[in-house]
Order: C-alpha cells, then sequence, then structure tokens
C-alpha cells in the first residue's frame, strides 16, 4: 500500500553507529558526512529534525563549519529541531514526536513525548486541580495515548471526593489493594496528606510512580509544596505550570514560589510555564500580563473541565498542540 501523503524527512549527519537504524523505517532519511552535504540536504528535503554534531562532519572548502552552524541556528528558529547524535540514540522515537509536534503534524499525536507537569502554587483556589484534570481528560481524548492525575495536597483527598465513585488512592496502589480508577479515560490517583506522609518512606513508591510514568505520556502530580511527597514528585518533573489568578496577594506568592523555585529549575533545566486563571477583566489582563497563558473566569467551563481551559496550557506543554488541533478541524491542511 502507498501513502498519499509524504512523510517529512530527517536529517541524519552523524557517523554513529546504528543511528540511521534508529529511525522508524517510514520516516525518509538523508545522510550527510560533510559540512555541505549538510547544507544541501537542509535546502532541499527541508527535514523537520536535523541529528548533527557539526564536529563529526569533515569540512568542506566553501563551507565552514560555522557556517553551517549559524544555518542550523536560524533554522531552528524557524521549528527545526536539532538533537545531538548521542541523546537521538538513546531515545529517537521521543525526539521524532518532538519534531513533527513543532511542525503541528498529525502524526505527531502518535508519538507524543513523555511529559511530567508538577502543577503548583502556595495559593489557594486559584484552580489548580481543576486545570490538572482538565489537561488530562483532553489530552486523554485527543491521543488515546493516556494522561495521569497525580494528587499530592495536604489534608483529605480532593480528587475523590470531587470525582465521585470508588477511587482508589495511590496509598491503596502501592500496597497492592487497588487499581487506579479511570475518569474521562485518564487514570486517577487521588491521595491523602496523611497516606502521602505514610508512602514518603515507602520502598514500593518509586517503582509504581516510574511505571505510571511510563504508562501515559502526561503525568500530572497537582501537589501542594508542604506535602510529604514534594521533593520527590518535584524531582520527577519535566515541566513546572504555576497556577494564579490575577488577585495582588495571589501574584505577590506567585512570585515569592517562582523565586524559591528558580535555581531548582536553572539546575535541572526544567520548563517553567505560569498561568493565570480567573482572568475576568480587562485590568486583570494586565495584571497577569507576563503569563504565558490567560484563561477567562467561567464557572461553566471550569466545572465541564472544558477543552478551552485545556489546549493553552497543553500547548504550552507540547509546542504545536494548538496546530495539530487546527489541522484536524480542516484549517491549514494543505495535503488533501
Ligand atoms: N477559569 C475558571 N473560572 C471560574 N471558576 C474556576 C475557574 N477555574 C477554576 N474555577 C473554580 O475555582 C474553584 C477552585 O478550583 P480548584 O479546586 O481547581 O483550585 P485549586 O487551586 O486546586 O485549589 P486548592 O488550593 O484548594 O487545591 C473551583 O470551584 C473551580 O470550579
Ligand atoms: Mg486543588
Amino acid at each position: 500500500m502507498f501513502r498519499k501523503k509524504k512523510r517529512p524527512y530527517l536529517l541524519i549527519a552523524s557517523r554513529a553507529p546504528g543511528i540511521v537504524d534508529a529511525v522508524p523505517e517510514e520516516y525518509p532519511v538523508r545522510e550527510a558526512v560533510s559540512t555541505r552535504g549538510a547544507a544541501q540536504a537542509l535546502n532541499e528535503v527541508r527535514p523537520i529534525l536535523a541529528v548533527v554534531d557539526t564536529n563529526e562532519l569533515t569540512e568542506t572548502a566553501d563551507l565552514p563549519r560555522e557556517a553551517l552552524e549559524r544555518t542550523l541556528a536560524a533554522l531552528q528558529e524557524d521549528g527545526l529541531l536539532v538533537v545531538p547524535p548521542a541523546d537521538f540514540l538513546t531515545e529517537p522515537e521521543r525526539w521524532l514526536g518532538e519534531a513533527l509536534l513543532r511542525t503541528g503534524l498529525r502524526e505527531g499525536v502518535r508519538l507524543m513525548p513523555p511529559r511530567v507537569v508538577l502543577v503548583t502554587n502556595y495559593v489557594g483556589g486559584v484552580g489548580k486541580t481543576t486545570l490538572s484534570l482538565a489537561m488530562a481528560k483532553r489530552f486523554a481524548e485527543q491521543t488515546r495515548l493516556g494522561a495521569a492525575v497525580v494528587e499530592a495536597g495536604i489534608g483529605g483527598s480532593v480528587l475523590a471526593t470531587r470525582l465521585g465513585g470508588e477511587r482508589p488512592s495511590l496509598y491503596e496502589i502501592v500496597t497492592g489493594q487497588a487499581k487506579a480508577s479511570s475518569w474521562n479515560g485518564a487514570d486517577v490517583y487521588p491521595m491523602s496528606g496523611r497516606e502521602a506522609q505514610a508512602l514518603a518512606d515507602d520502598p514500593r513508591l518509586p517503582a509504581v510512580l516510574d511505571a505510571v510514568q511510563r504508562a501515559h505520556p502526561l503525568t500530572v502530580y497537582d501537589a501542594f509544596p508542604s506535602n510529604p511527597l514534594w521533593r520527590i514528585v518535584l524531582g520527577r518533573a519535566t515541566d513546572i505550570l504555576l497556577v494564579t489568578d490575577p488577585r495582588d496577594e495571589a501574584v505577590a506568592q506567585t512570585e515569592s514560589m517562582f523565586r524559591d523555585l528558580q535555581p531548582y529549575i536553572e539546575e535541572r533545566g526544567l520548563r517553567l510555564h505560569l498561568a493565570a486563571n480567573k482572568v475576568r477583566t480587562w485590568g486583570e489582563k494586565v495584571a497577569v500580563s507576563d503569563a504565558a497563558v490567560r484563561l477567562a473566569y467561567s464557572e461553566r467551563l471550569a466545572q465541564e473541565y472544558a477543552a478551552s481551559l485545556a489546549d493553552p496550557l497543553l500547548n504550552l506543554l507540547y509546542p504545536g498542540w494548538e496546530q495539530m488541533r487546527g489541522k484536524k478541524n480542516g484549517k491549514g491542511r494543505k495535503n488533501r
């Protein structure tokens, strides 16, 4: 069977053994061994992903290494993903997924790279739990790849109460008493503060969290900083989503949280995203103008865990997410 749609190219400019074998067969590959070859390939096939170590390439007289590096840097600004060969070899599917997402291609959905998101803030009632659930629901429904929400708050479990029904807690799951329950296609792991305390020293916990993260390309930790597992979940995050609302005191507390997290984020190379929720007026919008995403106040949307709340946030986690959605609705589709 032949395909109607041509798949995007990958450029492999590296001699690392096994590197071409690491590319899934259905993706066409251009290879290059010299700086000129690499530049020509970039021009001719417009790859979405370049696996390249410029130091490995033979330098041709007409194209110095630095010139190729500048070209790569410029193309990166336009969405090309450049990955060192060693990184690519450890997780080829993941990098391909990242590249497909950036270009907003539907195929990206099959190869969603894993994200572990810590949704947090000291400030209460800003919508952390609501937005965690909205993202998981939307991700699960759109990709069918599975999403998880793990609660790590204080006091009793809000998640179990809010969602209703039989909701085994993470504690019951770790101790082998039950399996996770599902909500709108997402697996949920409620947990009270006391259960978190009991799990903090449980040697079985890391393996269970590893398994949760492996099984769900999107894992959300709805976490409060004074939860006993805070350090553990912070250590697992790839992304931190700080949620605030436009009230002065909320913004001030968010700033202080940001300052507390900043050294850690830099050290670990995490991505930090700031989202302002419950924005009602133009004045409030101005008050949170630094936020990457501003979500309007709407009780209806909050109660529905609506896609319109989730999509802008998922787009921060998976650049290209909203573009993909647009294509699905028939907008901007070229190949049909
Ligand atoms: N965009 C929104 N517009 C209107 N109401 C919202 C919005 N987002 C959340 N809410 C509402 O705000 C209330 C608090 O939300 P939520 O419980 O998600 O906040 P939280 O930050 O998790 O709170 P806590 O700090 O207690 O864990 C809920 O009633 C929720 O429905
Ligand atoms: Mg909450």
